[in-house]
């Protein structure tokens, strides 16, 4: 499509240009509405908005399609790792040999943490969530490194590399703090996602028994996460990016804004919600008439997403995965039950059909961490691992735009009109 919208307004008609996408998505341009008419666009919760141009992500959400750098989602699943993916993320190609090679020595020699930071972690009281820990953890380790805010973009593939590796080692830390365990210190010889194993689950002169397919299962929930186009914690890593804060900074606002349980926070509260239900003996059927009484907020937690309206294509891979590592494992889990239950049914029942409801990321990922053995208030923190390279790209793509402005949207404002202060000995 090459054509122009046309808006009428009080009698005037303002032609719009059209930006159409590599998978020919049609946008309409209103960069100069406001200028020209000095109308502004409405659109809470941003559905009907595209906030920027982005060569990373592709999702059509209508078939179930989730790409990375033109790459299907099930065959990165199938043949790639969370590394090499992360890699083709925030550089754009899959890398070859050498650069892999080079990628994983980067990670490898930034792994440690400033020993001045384990003060840090001292100051935090045992009930504090580890995402809370994660994010100002992340903030603070920008404070270790000074060039991060000085000279961001000439040594950008350290600091990426920086982010990736520390944020595993923090979560690592942050786990072992609220269990009152001595830290275990990260292994060179030792791949991203086991070293991160290592670290959550030796114990001081007795190593964790790394098995290959829990070590293949946590990759892959990385790799399902690590991007999703223009979702609420990207967009709020972009923005802050905007206004050209450092990469750290960028991220650590991300992570809290993935912490709400209608974003990153819903991987707990599927397993909150399913253990409810098992508690009150239930099969699910009380459960979802609850979901359905509108004079309640309750919400099937795992089911929905703003973008896919026919299923989303990481809720396959991680379901079967589930399935997978329960049976190499010779483990059953009665909530996996339940969860297939409640699945079965919602998607026979009309308020979840017609609102085109169905599982997301978030509805099966959670059995497979806790047979892993991660505790509960750490699975957005996997998330948060997981989602660390789309946030670098999208961080990276707004630093290298050369029109990138401040990110400053507008209101219409509903609030009162001028009025005169009242002193206080007037006021009833
Ligand atoms: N359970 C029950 N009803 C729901 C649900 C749900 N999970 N999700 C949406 N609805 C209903 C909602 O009540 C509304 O009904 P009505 O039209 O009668 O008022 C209708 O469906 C549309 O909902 P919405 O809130 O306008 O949809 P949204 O696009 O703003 O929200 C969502 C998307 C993901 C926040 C929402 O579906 C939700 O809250 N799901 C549960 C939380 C969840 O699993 N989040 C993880 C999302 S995937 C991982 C990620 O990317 O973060």
């Amino acid at each position: 499509m090459t054509g122009k919208a046309e808006l009428k307004l009080d009698g005037k008609t303002l032609t719009l240009p059209t930006v159409v996408g590599s998978e020919n998505e049609v946008g309409i341009d209103v960069t100069n509405l406001r200028k020209e008419t000095g109308a502004i666009t409405l659109d809470p919760g941003y559905g009907n908005t595209g906030s920027c141009e982005s060569a990373i992500t592709f999702i059509d959400g209508e078939k179930g399609i989730l790409r990375y750098r033109g790459y299907d989602i099930a065959e990165l699943a199938e043949k790639s790792n969370f590394i090499e993916t992360a890699y083709l993320l925030i550089y754009g190609e899959l890398p070859d040999h050498v650069q892999l090679e080079e990628f994983s020595s980067l990670l490898t020699e930034n792994q440690m943490l400033h020993e001045g930071m384990r003060f840090h972690f001292e100051s935090f009281p045992p009930t504090a969530h580890p995402m809370a820990i994660l994010s100002a953890m992340i903030n603070a380790a920008s404070s270790y490194h000074p060039n991060i805010i000085h000279k961001r973009e000439e040594r950008f593939p350290y600091h990426a590399a920086r982010l990736m590796s520390q944020v595993r080692t923090i979560a690592a830390f942050s786990h072992r703090k609220a269990q009152g365990l001595p830290v275990i210190y990260p292994k060179s010889s030792l791949k991203y996602t086991a070293n991160f194993l290592h670290m959550m689950f030796s114990h001081p002169g007795e190593d964790y028994e790394l098995k290959p397919e829990l070590i293949r299962a946590l990759d892959l929930i990385f790799l399902l996460h690590a991007d999703h186009e223009q979702n609420c914690s990207t967009s709020t890593v972009r923005m802050v990016a905007s206004s050209r804060a450092n990469l750290f900074a960028s991220a650590s606002a991300g992570v809290c804004a993935l912490w709400g349980p209608l974003h990153g926070g819903a991987n707990q509260a599927v397993l909150e919600m399913l253990e409810q239900i098992h508690d009150e003996g239930d099969d699910g059927s009380k459960f979802l008439a609850a979901v359905k009484d509108k004079t309640t907020d309750r919400r099937l937690m795992g089911f929905g997403h703003r973008v896919y309206k026919n299923f989303d294509p990481r809720a396959l891979i991680i379901k079967e995965q589930c399935d997978k590592v329960l049976s190499q494992l010779h483990k059953s889990d009665p909530l996996l039950d339940i969860a297939k239950k409640l699945e079965q049914i919602a998607l026979k029942d009309d308020y979840f059909v017609s609102r085109k409801l169905y599982p997301n990321v978030d509805f099966y990922s959670g059995i497979i961490m806790r047979a892993i053995g991660i505790p509960l208030d750490m699975f957005t923190v996997m998330f948060a691992i997981g989602r660390m390279p789309g946030w670098i790209a999208n961080y990276k793509e707004v630093m290298e735009d050369p029109n990138s402005r401040i990110s400053r949207p507008r209101q219409i404002y509903t609030g009162s009109t001028l009025r005169n202060y009242t002193p206080m000995e007037a006021r009833g």
